[in-house]
């Protein structure tokens, strides 16, 4: 299968696919980005994607590189040109090449980059039984509501999640409350409600959250957006994440401690069905 990225108005093969040393990406995480999903070739939750992604533009004031409407035609092109009918799309947007120096270049054009990889699914038994996440300290920085390129903090967490054979970390506050996963949103049920932290500047809008939760609303279960305590986490019936990667994955453990004994429980599955038709109501695609 072709592999082909999107640099800056070129499509390129993927192995000669190169931004400048000077990029200011390269030197100081200094862009944004955005994960999509498509099955079908059909982008999925699209709109509230581009929304996110130009509202990460806009509070570290980088100017879109391309048109708003040239955006999904490129996209389009890319897809076709890698010949992946389902997969994962990452925008990445950066402030451009310029000398390095902290403040804001004044006359550099921002730079895009586009791949498209493989469809990162969880595996079967993940969505059936369920996933182990370890906690760890929240290290990022206070604006976790940008999709900032700079991952560093995460990528520890991520790591130790790995070291300990866990799919996810999730990052506990300095107050002792969960704010989010590494790179997924992080929930418990508790008395039939689902519980997680609500958006603001602690954590990541996630895609996928916005729309689980008013699916949730939706189907009468009973929603509360306010952070939860590790010791109440402690208390769960249930536990689960969500991410566009993901999808919405049961946790049935936390660290050493056993979850609803240990089985996805009733309300995480009845999301997940939720979600999986919500998934190929707009793309056709069976999860
Ligand atoms: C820190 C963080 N939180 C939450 C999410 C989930 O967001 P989404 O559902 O839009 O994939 C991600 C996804 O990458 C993330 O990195």
């Amino acid at each position: 299968m072709p592999h082909v990225a999107y640099v800056n108005g070129r499509y390129l093969p993927h192995a000669h696919a190169m931004v400048h040393i000077e990029d200011r990406g390269y030197q100081f995480s200094d862009g944004v980005y955005e994960y999509i999903a498509f099955y079908n070739r059909r982008l999925l939750d699209a709109e509230l994607h581009f929304l996110r992604f130009n509202r990460s533009l806009r509070e570290i004031e980088i100017a879109s590189p391309v048109a708003p409407a040239a955006l999904p035609i490129i996209i389009r092109e890319l897809i076709a040109r890698n010949g992946r009918d389902n997969g994962g799309l990452y925008i990445q947007v950066t402030r451009g090449v310029a000398r390095r120096d902290h403040p804001f270049p004044k006359h550099t054009k921002s730079s895009l980059v586009m791949t498209v990889c493989a469809a990162k699914l969880p595996k079967e038994h993940e969505v059936k039984n369920g996933v182990k996440v370890i906690t760890a300290p929240d290290l990022r920085w206070a604006r976790r509501d940008i999709k900032s390129i700079s991952l560093l903090a995460n990528i520890l967490a991520k790591q130790q999640a790995s070291k300990h054979q866990a799919r996810e970390a999730w990052l506990i506050e300095d107050n002792g409350t969960v704010g989010e996963g590494a790179a997924s949103n992080a929930y418990i049920v508790s008395n039939g409600e689902v519980i997680t932290h609500p958006t603001g500047h602690e954590i990541l809008g996630g895609i996928t959250r916005d729309v689980l939760l008013k699916l949730a609303k939706k189907a009468g279960i009973p929603v509360a957006e306010r952070p939860f305590s590790a010791m109440e986490m402690k208390k769960a019936t249930e536990a689960f994440l969500t991410s566009t990667s993901a999808n919405v994955l049961p946790v049935v453990k936390i660290d050493d401690m056993t979850v609803g004994g240990g089985k996805p429980g009733p309300v995480t599955h009845k999301l997940q069905e939720l979600y999986s038709a919500h998934v190929l109501r707009q793309t056709g695609k069976i999860l």
